[in-house]
């Protein structure tokens, strides 16, 4: 925790009450892909007061009405002028990949061997896992992320350590340990019996305390033999209430791969399909490269893909469909994958969606990507009782942010148009340096270090 210290919890006092005073943004529902000036589901509340009482959020209010009774005492912070949301939620992200973020030169399985599985090997180090979680999970907090569905190793010890670390601070968080008994190095492969073992008792210790979940983690179909996949699907199926997180046709050559690894499987999806491992907790990051039919099958199921714009172009992997998707009725979250992304900001990951999205003709609204990252994660992971908005009940996980950062962000920011004009802007210019605080569970886990209050 030394490592950073400036900006983190550790220094940071605590209080049983806030009183947040800024611009609140958030969602009722999907405002979907209509243009902007059509969009439903935006509430927005502009000079209001969001009341933090313990975890959660107590109240929400104009700030010119008074205080309810027994206010006075609480910490007032007022960012008048700022913008207050709910934190991102980033439904598939890897804490080892900090490691390797940002390497050079390889598409997705090329990557995996030459960047990858060697920065994974660390982690059987309990140091190096507890290290990496704790630094994993203020790197989230400073970029507004309060929520997310974490990928570690294949050690117990590295989903242990995001456990410890998250449950330490309340925040909600799913993850597993993860699953390859076959193509990775030694040092990297479990095997059936002690994987099923290490997952029962991580199950036993965390899944449902202090915020934690945990997700059967599948790393992908190549890397687990059809045994394994066999005991992850009778894990989903025994203990009702866990997640399920993989990943699906992502990269040609990897779809090439399971076809010739599974000859027996209607398509790639099809592996996983048949184990029983797609249901409505079900989180398959990417799936570039699925048909119709699969397309059917995650309907039918409510699973939902987690689109990861900047890893999908940093690897080269493809341009994934969202409308197409979104009108076959698949649930689509947005992501950052890290390390096949290049970026934990979600506005990166919503700019990079933007980007995808417009090469293949369709405008995504400033709207439908904040939502995406907030009550439209919430919902699919069936969590919107407790993130993803601002709403009384909810559980106080909040980001502060800066419209502005820099001159260029300062003054598009001043020349903004109207409400949409703005909030665009902010996602195309804005990232963690626009960041001025982060809550979770009612406590400020994050605090810009040049910025006061
Ligand atoms: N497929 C299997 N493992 C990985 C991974 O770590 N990152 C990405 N982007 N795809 C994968
Ligand atoms: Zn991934």
């Amino acid at each position: 925790m030394s490592e950073l210290p400036r900006g983190f919890s550790d220094n940071l006092p605590a209080s049983a009450r806030w009183v947040l005073r800024g611009d609140l943004l958030d969602f009722t529902a999907d405002p979907g892909f209509a243009p902007p000036a059509e969009s439903t589901g935006l509430r927005w509340r502009p000079d209001h007061v969001l009341l933090i009482d313990g975890e959660r959020i107590a109240a929400v209010q104009p700030a010119s009405d008074p205080l309810p009774p027994g206010w006075a005492q609480a910490t007032q912070i007022d960012h008048h002028g700022r913008l207050i949301l709910p934190g991102f939620i980033d439904t598939h992200v890897h804490c080892p990949q900090l490691d390797v973020i940002a390497s050079f030169g390889t598409e997705l399985l090329d990557w995996l061997n030459t960047y990858t599985f060697p920065a994974e090997l660390r982690y059987a180090d309990p140091s190096v896992a507890r290290a990496g979680a704790q630094r994993f999970l203020k790197a989230l907090w400073s970029h507004g992320t309060t929520s997310a569905v974490v990928f570690p190793t294949v050690h117990k010890i590295s989903a242990e350590a995001l456990f410890e670390a998250a449950s330490s601070h309340r925040m909600r968080l799913i993850t597993g340990k993860v699953l390859m008994d076959r193509n990775a190095p030694d040092g990297l492969r479990d095997d059936v019996a002690q994987a099923e073992r290490d997952c029962i008792e991580l199950i036993d210790r965390w899944h449902g305390r202090d915020r934690q979940a945990f997700a059967v983690t599948v790393r992908f179909a190549p890397t687990s033999s059809p045994a394994q996949l066999t005991m992850a699907g009778r894990l989903c199926q025994t203990y009702a209430g866990t997640y399920m997180q993989t990943h699906v046709a992502e990269n040609r050559d990897e779809v090439r791969w399971v076809a010739e690894l599974f000859p027996d499987a209607r398509s790639y999806l099809d592996v996983y399909d048949r184990e029983g491992l797609i249901g409505p907790r079900a989180v398959l990051a990417h799936g570039i490269w699925l048909d119709a039919n699969d397309r059917a099958v995650l309907r039918d199921r409510g699973a939902q893909i987690a689109h990861s714009p900047s890893s999908n172009l940093f690897l080269g992997s493809g341009l994934f469909d969202w409308v197409q998707a979104e009108r076959e009725g698949v649930h689509v979250s947005l992501a950052s994958d890290v390390g096949g992304g290049t970026s934990l900001s979600m506005q990166h990951n919503m700019l990079d969606a933007y980007k995808i999205q417009a090469l293949q003709g369709v405008r995504l609204s400033a709207w439908k990507a904040l939502y995406t990252a907030t009550l439209g994660a919430a919902s699919h992971l069936g969590l919107a009782h407790e993130i993803g908005r601002l709403e009384p009940g909810c559980m106080a996980d909040v980001a502060v942010w800066n419209w502005g950062h820099g001159l260029v962000g300062t003054h598009r920011d001043q020349m903004a148009r109207d409400l949409h004009d703005r909030t665009f802007a902010w996602i195309t210019l804005a990232d963690e340096r626009n960041l001025v605080a982060s809550y979770v569970a009612g406590q400020r886990v994050y605090q810009h270090p040049d910025v006061e209050n």
